[in-house]
């Protein structure tokens, strides 16, 4: 255990800190990987104790492994939640909080624009489990009021979305529970890890991530957890994720992303801030016909409140639209030819890597999505979105300038 009163030091101090035990036989300061599939015992007393959960203990690695706890004590404490429980992926935490927490009957109330695969396992997956979801604009309080029925048991979205970037009021959404008896609210927070944003401290009860994203910072490991309280992270231990339907995380991959986590203040910041000024760049080009990205004023209503809750850092991903007409070129083609125009991003998808990652969702990640259904929710041909990279700002800025001359 760490001597270092954690609950007083700042976010940085706790980024390091958080979760470390110095190690007992040699004293390494790095959090040793116990790469082991099992663990052994010195007698049969002691297995007993361990199992019967008398004695604090490890007994199998898809149950427990002590690398892979000092990640989920770091993001528990990060995000001010009782407790965490990891999984292999973003979604292996996603399916594991839904089906830890919930039950044949129940109702989800979810954003209409989350992640494809979330949106998938609440269309596909869940109704044949017996969980039904209305999707509706989190955005819009009423709208979410309205779509609240006797069995909704979660209110489940992500903010700011992807990738319209329409913001979310937590805490507005947090305080419904007031009214309605026995909702969780389930934030993924993936695009606006702490230090940006903290859903728990706002009212929410469970905060999911792709850990694949910022809080491993390094585009190395696929991962994912889930915070909340103490009970309920327990139900989702037990019911859905380690020891029963087995999606844990290997001690290697929390290795990585202990090592990662203690420069996540540091990253997210220089993300933000390098995020912000490409957006006000592409703001005024000529080439550029609209910007989305929340710490902008001209997002009005989503700028507002993400103000409000975003601790005047606004994530590091950035939307925008190319104009249609550039040169007689679509706005598609354009979309397109400016990605290729580009040196420093790699086209690919996922965020939060050091290296500039840009991708067109109207080609790629929704490629298969009819276009009149993508346009319904604001993803239009010229759309591209860029994760802001850890590269100098002025070197993006100036590639951007060549791409955009370039058209
Ligand atoms: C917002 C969000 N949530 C969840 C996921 C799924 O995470 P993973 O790829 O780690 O399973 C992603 C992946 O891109 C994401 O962007």
């Amino acid at each position: 255990m760490s001597k270092i009163n954690l609950d007083n030091s700042q976010f940085d101090t706790q980024a390091i800190h958080a979760g470390y035990r110095r190690d007992s036989d040699y004293g390494a300061l790095a959090t040793p990987i116990y790469q082991t599939s099992t663990f052994t015992f010195s007698d049969t007393e002691h297995a007993m104790k361990v199992f019967s959960g008398e004695m604090a203990g490890y007994d199998y690695t898809r149950a427990g492994n002590p690398t892979v706890r000092v990640f989920e004590e770091k993001i528990a404490l990060l995000e001010g939640a009782e407790d965490a429980v990891s999984a292999s992926s973003g979604m292996g935490a996603i399916s594991s909080a839904i089906l830890g927490l919930l039950k044949s009957g129940d109702h989800i109330v979810c954003g209409d624009t989350v992640y494809g695969c979330t949106d998938v396992v609440m269309r596909e997956i869940l109704p044949s489990l017996g969980i039904t979801t209305t999707f509706v604009d989190t955005s819009d309080l009423a709208a979410v009021e309205a779509a609240v029925q006797e069995n909704t048991k979660m209110i489940y979205f992500e903010t700011p979305a992807n990738p319209t970037m329409h913001v979310t009021d937590i805490a507005a959404i947090s305080a419904l529970k007031a009214k309605y008896n026995d909702i969780r609210i389930v934030v993924d927070n993936t695009f606006a890890p702490p230090p940006i944003q903290y859903p728990i401290r706002l009212g929410a009860d469970i905060v999911v991530h792709s850990v694949t994203k910022y809080i491993n910072g390094h585009g190395d490991v696929i991962g994912g957890v889930v915070c909340g309280s103490k009970d309920d992270i327990s139900l989702v231990r037990s019911r859905a994720m380690g020891k029963i339907t087995g999606t844990p995380l290997t001690p290697f991959c929390a290795y990585l992303i202990i090592r990662g986590m203690k420069t996540l203040g540091l990253r997210v910041r220089k993300h933000c801030q390098s995020a912000m000024a490409l957006a006000e760049y592409l703001e005024k080009s000529p080439y550029i016909e609209k910007v989305y990205y929340p710490g902008l004023k001209s997002m009005g209503a989503d700028y507002d409140i993400a103000a409000k809750q975003m601790n005047g850092l606004y994530t590091g991903i950035i939307s925008f639209v190319v104009k249609d007409g550039i040169n007689g070129m679509s706005s598609f083609d354009a979309a397109k030819k400016l990605m290729d125009n580009l040196t420093i991003p790699a086209i690919a998808v996922s965020l939060g890597d050091p290296d500039s990652l840009i991708q067109h969702p109207a080609s790629m990640t929704h490629i298969k999505v009819p276009k009149e259904a993508r346009e319904k929710v604001g993803i239009t041909d010229g759309m591209l979105r860029f994760s802001v990279g850890l590269e100098d700002t002025q070197d993006l800025i100036a590639d951007f300038e060549q791409a955009l001359k370039a058209l």
